[in-house]
């Protein structure tokens, strides 16, 4: 069989990872792609980019990066010409569309999630903050790239951010809010694999949403991220799919929404459980840039199972083989972000194909927001996520060194990172085993 050509939409740092991942085995062209990615190709494999739309471009498979496309429609019209498809139609994908279909859907499947209300009005919203308990979460109902939501630990700054929403800060997506109560626990990102029946759970990760260390400051589209969660065994996780996403899809495929493609559950480990507090309908991003390479096993056969929606058959287990060692991701951005930016600076420390010049064993660097003027002039930045820097080793602690190894090589003016990404569990890890316990949770709702 000739090589397989797939088709990578999408222009980030989890697009890279996808590029990388799949290169393995494929000829790979990202659509629209960046310039790291496109110098980039180890394995001997082959990555090009395309300025084409997706639609034009010919491929034995599509794999969706973001939600913008999947929401609009882009896996409903590939499929309809015959194409095979890694992402929901834009029925699957109105979960991450619209917060408040997606509380509507976790409810019906009485999957375990935050008390919630839906509002269009500033005195309605303000109502319903009065009966919870606080803090406060508000969140726009439309997308908003990982930045529409707010924790609020007074109610004045709840009832300020609701008017602040509602009154067009943030364009249609604003239009409607979801208020809800506020859950504190450990954060993990599980994402799973589902072919409109069978669901795969992929290594669950944790990602780093705010943008200091510590956790402080607003919500980010994910500052670091790293995987596996040493306080998870596979049981935890099997026990998470069965009551978080087996019940979903259940739910998905009762209102004739046939879902094949990536589910993502940001979960939230609360003393009470474990609660949803979203569903997003394709990988996270940092969080795929540090599952990926964790998988012993060319992704593409799980992939093309997934599109056809034959995964019992490929993935006979319902497992993944791996995960393999521990990744963790430093995402380094612009100064600025997730606020206004400054951009246009030269980035020190790449070489031409965009990885360090100075090489740190286990190390890629992922390129997000990036550009270059000329073919071999210097990598600028061009965006808020500017960089992944991405280590693979046997453990934790390693893995969280080699990373921040590399940050240090990199530098432009005003670059930001945090310095606390996944130092917890690695510290944990250094001082037990590989076998160490750093959350203590349960499952049951
Ligand atoms: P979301 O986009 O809904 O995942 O929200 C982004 C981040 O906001 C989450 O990763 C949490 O850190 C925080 N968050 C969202 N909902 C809640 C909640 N109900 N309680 C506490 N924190 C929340
Ligand atoms: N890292 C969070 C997200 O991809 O939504």
């Amino acid at each position: 069989m000739s090589t397989p050509r797939v088709c990578v939409v999408g222009s980030g740092g989890r697009e890279h990872a996808l590029c990388l991942a799949l290169a393995r085995s494929s000829d790979v062209v990202a659509a629209p792609g960046n310039p790291g990615i496109e110098g980039h190709v180890p394995h001997g494999g082959r990555i090009t980019t395309t300025a084409a739309s997706p639609e034009e471009v010919e491929a034995d498979l599509y794999v969706v990066g973001p939600e913008g496309p999947l929401v609009d429609g882009l896996a409903d019209r590939l499929r309809a010409r015959g194409r095979r498809v890694v992402g929901p139609g834009s029925d699957g994908a109105r979960l991450e569309g619209s917060k408040a279909f997606m509380k509507e859907v976790l409810i019906a499947a009485r999957v375990p999630t935050a008390r919630y209300g839906a509002f269009t009005r500033i005195d309605d919203a303000r109502a319903f903050l009065r009966e919870l308990p606080g803090p406060w979460v508000v969140k726009t109902d439309g997308l908003a790239s990982g930045k529409g939501v707010t924790v609020a630990t007074t109610l004045a700054e709840a009832d300020a951010d609701v008017a602040a929403k509602l009154s067009g800060a943030f364009g249609d997506a604003g239009r409607r809010v979801v208020v809800e109560e506020g859950l504190s626990g450990p954060e993990c990102s599980l994402l799973v694999l589902c072919d409109g029946r069978n669901v795969v759970p992929l290594p669950p990760a944790r990602d780093f949403k705010r943008v200091d260390d510590g956790d402080v400051g607003p919500n980010t589209g994910g500052m670091g991220s790293y995987a596996p969660l040493p306080g998870l065994a596979d049981a935890d996780v099997d026990d998470l799919v069965e009551r978080a996403v087996a019940p979903l899809v259940h739910e998905l495929r009762r209102r004739g929404i046939d879902y094949r493609g990536v589910l993502y559950a940001g979960l939230m480990l609360t003393p009470d459980g474990a609660r949803v507090l979203e569903f997003n309908v394709r990988f996270g991003d940092p969080e795929a840039q540090v599952v990926l390479p964790l998988l012993s096993e060319d992704p593409l056969d799980v992939f093309f199972a997934v599109a056809d929606g034959r995964l019992a058959r490929v993935v006979p287990g319902g497992r993944i083989a791996g995960p393999r060692g521990a990744a963790v991701c430093v995402v380094m951005a612009a100064e600025g972000y997730p606020g206004p930016l400054r951009t246009g600076d030269v980035i020190r420390g790449l070489g031409s194909d965009g990885q360090l010049t100075d090489r740190v064993a286990g190390v890629s660097v992922l390129h997000a927001g990036t550009r270059r003027v000329r073919e071999d002039g210097p990598f600028l930045t061009s965006g808020g996520r500017v960089l992944g820097v991405t280590a693979t080793a046997a453990d934790l602690a390693e893995a969280r060194r080699r990373a921040y190894a590399g940050v240090e090589r990199i530098t432009w003016p005003g670059a930001q990172w945090r310095s606390d990404v996944a130092r917890l569990d690695a510290e944990q890890c250094a001082r037990t085993d590989a076998a160490c316990l750093s959350i203590s949770w349960e499952v049951a709702s």
